[in-house]
């Protein structure tokens, strides 16, 4: 497992070589060093099932690095363990129900609108776009705009300071790639010696962010119908041991920038190259669409069901977090084995591998959203799609990258068709570089506008 830190493959492809090489020898699980800790690797979704929900009890945390002194970034909801991270989690469930998402809606769509806009420069241009940089900008606007309340405009200005620091987060190169790959295996390093893995000007800006955010809301009574709105009554409401800025970190260095400008990159990448697949779904939108006036409202999302066959496929074929961890923390005898994990034993769930399984989905590399018609689905065992993991500890904020996802998606699908242009390199490759599944270079497309 070394060729990930010498950039030679990325993680998530190295991780499902090692998948297919054992899966293939009917294993339900491998034992492997990663460095000099020791991880098991479990292949068998009935496992897996045991793993995250009926036995959560042993493997409550993901075992990442936390070390709020030096790196206030890392106390995110994420990198929290036990205890601290169930009480936390449980004050802020509440944010993300769907009652939460409908109030929210109206946020989403403003910035989509942005994106109407630029696609509109684009074309009259008649430019290729680079779809990878313009679903970046989006979502950056929207996390931005819903966790953080401020306009950050980078569709608008793509040097915008917040996505400057944004993509800072997520670069992962030089040291830095070494205080990754440490902050994975042996996270007591990085403690012993203090050292952050997030720089501290990124640091710094985020939470100024926040601080400045917060203070000028309450100093002038503002609520807006956003994350933070919801967050600064959750912290007067409730009396919080921490300070403030604790409960909103979560939303900034967590999986929120890159895994929806992934999926979305990987979802126009596919829509360009299956253009009968993006007729059906421009279809579905128009129709949609024309019984609710034109107006795009949540209860209309909720109704675009090829959308979320389209965008299941996407996150199976390419799972932004493409495997998952869960550490030990009690002695745990593996179910009809002889096995006992080992308390502090790192577990890693290779969803990038068990995702492009033949036995699970045939012809694994087809773009096929009808594998996830309610026949079809009913067929697999359901731990044989995980690409927000399961159980307690599953991605919090669901149910809001979907819809950022679909937001995005009705917006640039409705008045534009897409082709590949020629400049995109062939075959898509992932950049080994990145912490996240993310594809090497640009995307680049032809769009048409479409007359009604
Ligand atoms: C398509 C978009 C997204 C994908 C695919 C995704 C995926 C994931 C995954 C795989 C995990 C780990 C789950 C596990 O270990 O079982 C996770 C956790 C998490 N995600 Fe997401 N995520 C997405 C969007 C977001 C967004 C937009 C936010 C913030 C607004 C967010 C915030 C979080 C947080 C705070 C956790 C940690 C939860 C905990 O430890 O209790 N995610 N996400």
């Amino acid at each position: 497992m070394t060729r990930p830190i010498l950039h030679k493959l990325s993680a998530g492809e190295e991780i499902r070589n090692i998948y297919e090489e054992y899966r293939n020898r009917g294993l339900r699980y491998a034992g492997m060093y990663i460095l000099t800790k020791p991880v098991l690797l479990v292949f068998e979704p009935e496992l897996i099932k045991n793993i995250f929900t009926r036995d959560f009890q042993y493997f409550t945390d993901h075992g990442s690095y936390l070390n709020e002194k030096v790196d206030p970034l890392s106390g995110q909801l994420f990198n929290m363990k036990g205890l601290k991270w169930k009480n936390l989690r449980a004050k802020l469930t509440p944010t993300f129900t769907s009652g939460k998402m409908k109030m929210m809606f109206q946020t989403l769509v403003d910035c989509s609108y942005e994106l109407i806009n630029v696609m509109d420069k684009v074309s009259r241009k008649n430019k290729a776009l680079d779809i990878k940089d313009i679903v970046a900008r989006f979502t950056i606007d929207i996390i931005g705009s819903c966790a953080f309340g401020i306009e950050c405009n980078s569709l608008k200005n793509p040097n915008s300071e917040f996505r400057n620091y944004g993509k800072k987060v997520f670069e992962v190169k030089g040291f830095q790639a070494i205080k990754t790959m440490l902050a994975f295996t042996s996270p007591q390093i990085l403690q012993f010696f203090n050292i952050p893995v997030n720089g501290e000007d990124v640091t710094n800006f985020f939470l100024n962010v926040v601080e400045e955010t917060v203070n000028y809301r309450e100093s002038n009574n503002i609520g807006r119908k956003d994350f933070m709105h919801l967050l600064i009554q959750l912290k007067n409401n409730i009396k919080i041991e921490e300070e403030q800025n604790d409960n909103l970190k979560q939303m900034n260095g967590g999986a929120g920038f890159e895994t929806s400008s992934t999926t979305l990159t990987f979802c126009f990448y596919e829509l360009a190259t299956n253009p009968d697949v993006q007729d059906k779904l421009r279809q579905e939108i128009t129709h949609v669409l024309d019984k609710y006036d034109g107006k795009l409202t949540y209860e209309a999302i909720m109704e675009m069901t090829y959308m979320d066959k389209c965008v299941y496929e996407t996150l199976r074929k390419y799972p932004p977090v493409f495997f998952l961890t869960r550490q030990c923390n009690t002695p745990y005898k593996v179910p009809e084995s002889d096995l006992t994990i080992e308390n502090g034993t790192m577990v890693i769930i290779p969803i990038f591998g068990i995702q492009r399984d033949p036995e699970y989905y045939p012809n694994p590399d087809k773009f096929d959203p009808e594998r996830f018609s309610p026949g079809n689905k009913a067929k697999r065992h359901a731990f044989t799609w995980l690409p927000f993991g399961e159980g307690p500890r599953e991605c919090i904020a669901l149910r809001f990258g979907l819809l950022q996802v679909k937001v995005a998606l009705v917006a640039l699908l409705k008045t534009y068709k897409y082709t590949l242009n020629s400049r995109t390199k062939l075959p898509l490759l992932f950049d080994p570089r990145a912490f996240a599944l993310a594809v090497e270079g640009n995307v680049w497309l032809n769009s048409e506008k479409l007359t009604k």
